[in-house]
């Protein structure tokens, strides 16, 4: 049975995956890359399905970076082909399943129809109250921290009483999610790549060595089992690493 990870500490509330290893799937099969983007739809899918029958709280997972506008055009357009027909191929199933999904990213310069479809996919499950769905598309940590700070200066928060710190994540593009609390990245590389820099910022970090369309339940068994194992100390000492007259932050 699910359990709530509101209950259950063992369990990480917010996930986030860089799903990479498409391309490399691909070629080592002798087919074009956007086969292997179209196959990692299907991983995308049942990472959805897993963890939200898991009662993870957010998934945020990595779709196209700011970067990954410097691909060749046509395997750009094949992504955002693939992203409009996933959007209008996967919405029944995320309002059966009381999933929101939300976009975060830099979407102005994405086309016409890509934008309608996320704007209408978006206003379709806004009232659900499962998973939290985090579709990053256009997607950079700097483009993130660097809107916010505009934003952020522009309403005088430098100059503001109460916690900068808050008031400066209120404004980034995950407003209202908690923190990464397990980051996993699949494909071998052990790298960031501009992802959720500020909110991964005391993230477990689990990289998996399989490229992305071949990611599956077992792995997505292990990435909660490899968290619950985790003793996180957000830069403090462990519970029993004191003696009792000796109190951590006293
Ligand atoms: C990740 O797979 C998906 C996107 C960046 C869109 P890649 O396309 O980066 O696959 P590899 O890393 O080249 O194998
Ligand atoms: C990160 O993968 C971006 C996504 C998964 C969408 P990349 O393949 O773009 O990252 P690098 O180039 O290997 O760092
Ligand atoms: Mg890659």
């Amino acid at each position: 049975m699910p359990v709530s990870s509101a209950t259950d500490p063992a369990l990480p509330g917010h996930v986030a995956i860089i799903m990479d290893g498409n391309g490399r799937w691909a070629q080592a099969r002798g087919l074009e890359r956007s086969e292997g983007h179209r196959e990692g739809l299907e991983a995308t899918r049942r990472a959805v399905r897993f963890y939200a029958e898991h009662g993870i709280q957010s998934l945020t997972v990595f779709a196209f970076s700011s970067e990954n506008w410097g691909r060749p055009r046509s395997e750009v357009e094949a992504l955002f082909e693939l992203f409009v027909t996933a959007i209008e191929g996967e919405l029944p199933e995320l309002v059966e399943r009381g999933i929101r999904l939300r976009f975060i990213g830099d979407r102005a310069t994405f086309p016409p129809t890509l934008q309608t479809r996320m704007c209408e996919a978006e206003e379709a499950t806004a009232g659900n109250e499962g998973m939290c769905l985090v579709v990053a598309l256009g997607y950079g940590g700097r483009w993130d921290i660097l809107q916010a700070a505009r934003k952020w200066v522009a309403k005088g928060g430098a100059e503001a009483d109460g916690d900068a710190e808050s008031t400066f994540a209120a404004e980034l593009s995950t407003t209202g999610l908690a923190d990464v609390d397990l980051l996993i990245r699949t494909g071998g590389e052990q790298r960031i790549s501009n992802f959720l820099l500020w909110q991964a910022a005391y993230a477990e970090i689990l990289f998996i060595e399989t490229y992305w369309p071949d990611v599956g339940e077992k792995d997505f068994e292990r990435s909660l089992a490899w968290y619950a194992q985790r003793q996180r100390r957000f830069g403090r000492v462990s519970a029993g690493a004191y003696s009792a007259t000796e109190v951590p932050g006293a």
